[in-house]
């Protein structure tokens, strides 16, 4: 355990001790100078968010901590630099809002918006090489480590990419603050947000009857005298970034000393998670990430066993900061049951405070017969629900979603009131990596999980009103 004095590690931690172990998923850079001048550089470039910001969120994923809020968390699988386009941020941002606006209207429940965006470039593969007609190249790794292109050349890890991945995180967040803040995600839109749906089928007329009940709210808060001039939060959405901490050279540079209070933080995002393969507790990604003040999430795979958590959570969060740990729950549909209990049990019965999120994405992909990477819609949402079920049986609240998802109208998993098939997926299969939700899917999936929240809230009301009169 390292040692602490308030929150601030003062045994052998620094930005670099990571280096001193093994760490997977690492690409093998030709050139270590080229490496060493381009993290130098980066080191130099100004912070991509403020270290307040990730106290902000800290303090709200504490809420959720205590069953006062919910996490939603989403975006990309990865971030491309060809995909790159404002409209592209725009509508998956919107997206993000709809759940949002879907799940805090339908359960009364605070959501906390966290966006997979400016900064999710660097991916962990299942296998080191590609094997494509007979020719094998090391795997694609994500646009801030080599190309996607099949060729010998694009494949080489290249750290410029790092520079060019960093400037397309701040353009991003620029806009996503624009966004925010500007006057887009006012509640007052919420008729407007209904521009990117595709047909007009059962979800899509649910979303307009929610917004025109939105709207008559506003009505009558405005004759109360709240509105957006009273209550910022109307006119304004809390958005948050977060990726996977998975090139630590490039984390490594935007790792700086928070100047108020003195503390050490990543500031290329807000959150950052460790991947379902790099969480080893005796490993680089655990050794970096304990030592930054960021919340932090940790994939939760079927391989992970309670005392293997209970070595993360102490390590990664030794004084038991409510907010600072989400633990993301991917165990696939079919194995959430066996494998999530025992984690949230034991989590439980040591006392310790984390958020629990489900992923209900990374366990269940799967190949389609056409040969497209692909997930069933009817899969995920049973993982969502398994995991409803669980949280519910072992009396925990259930935190929040992670969801790879786009605002574009694209073919990529299977299923939903439009139902995709397998034959469509060649349609428009646009990701670089998982398949993603499209609009429409996650706009279902957010009222599903808008009713288990309010079934939830009134087993809470029911319990209390039981204890009050006993
Ligand atoms: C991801 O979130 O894109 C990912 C690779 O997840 P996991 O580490 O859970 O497999
Ligand atoms: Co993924």
């Amino acid at each position: 355990m390292p040692t602490l004095t308030g929150n601030r590690p003062t045994g052998n931690w620094t930005p670099q001790s990571w280096r001193a172990l093994p760490a997977k998923q690492m690409p093998a850079y030709p050139d270590a100078d080229h490496l060493a001048q381009v993290g130098a550089q980066l080191s130099r470039f100004p912070p991509l968010v403020f270290a307040g910001e990730a106290r902000e969120l800290k303090s709200q994923l504490a809420k959720v901590a205590r069953g006062e809020a919910f996490l939603l968390q989403g975006g990309d699988c990865a971030e491309s630099f060809q995909e790159f386009h404002p409209d592209k941020i725009r509508d998956t941002f919107r997206v993000l809002l709809q759940m949002a606006v879907v799940m805090t209207f339908g359960s009364a429940v605070p959501v906390v918006k966290v966006g997979r965006m400016a900064g999710q470039f660097a991916k962990p593969r299942s296998a080191d090489m590609e094997t494509v007609g007979g020719v094998e190249l090391p795997s694609y790794r994500g646009d801030i480590i080599n190309g996607f292109d099949f060729n010998e050349e694009s494949r080489i890890p290249d750290p410029n990419r790092m520079l060019n991945a960093y400037n397309q995180s701040a353009s991003t967040l620029n806009l996503l603050r624009a966004f925010a803040q500007g006057g887009y995600a006012d509640l007052h839109q919420v008729h407007q947000w209904i521009l990117g749906f595709v047909g007009r089928g059962p979800e899509v007329q649910r979303y307009e009857e929610f917004a025109s009940r939105i709207d008559e709210a506003l009505q009558f808060m405005a004759a109360c005298g709240v509105t957006a001039e009273t209550t910022p939060a109307i006119r304004e959405a809390a958005f948050f970034t977060s990726h996977e901490a998975l090139l630590l050279p490039y984390e490594e540079a935007l790792t700086r000393i928070d100047s108020t209070t003195g503390e050490w933080y990543d500031v290329s995002s807000h959150l950052l998670w460790i991947g379902d393969r790099t969480r080893q507790v005796d490993h680089a990604h655990v050794e970096f990430l304990r030592g930054v003040r960021n919340p932090i999430g940790i994939k939760c795979g079927p391989s992970l066993d309670p005392d293997e958590l209970m070595r993360l959570i102490d390590l990664l969060n030794p004084e038991d900061e409510a907010g600072r740990l989400t633990l993301i729950v991917r165990m696939g549909a079919e194995n959430l049951d066996k494998g999530f209990a025992p984690l949230a049990r034991r989590v439980k019965k040591e006392g310790r405070t984390v958020v629990w999120a489900s992923d209900p994405m990374h366990g269940n992909t799967v190949k389609s017969t056409s040969g497209y990477k692909t997930r069933r819609f009817d899969a995920i949402l049973e993982e969502v629900r398994a995991f409803f079920g669980v949280c519910h049986g072992e009396g925990i609240h259930p935190g929040g979603v992670h969801f790879e998802m786009t605002g574009q109208d694209v073919t990529e998993c299977t299923g939903g009131a439009h139902e995709v098939t397998d034959d469509a997926l060649s349609e428009r299969y646009h990701t670089a990596c998982d398949p993603r939700l499209n609009a429409n899917q996650a706009l279902e999936l957010a009222f599903l999980i808008a009713e288990k929240l309010k079934e939830e809230r009134a087993e809470k009301d029911r319990a209390r009103r039981i204890a009050a009169a006993e």
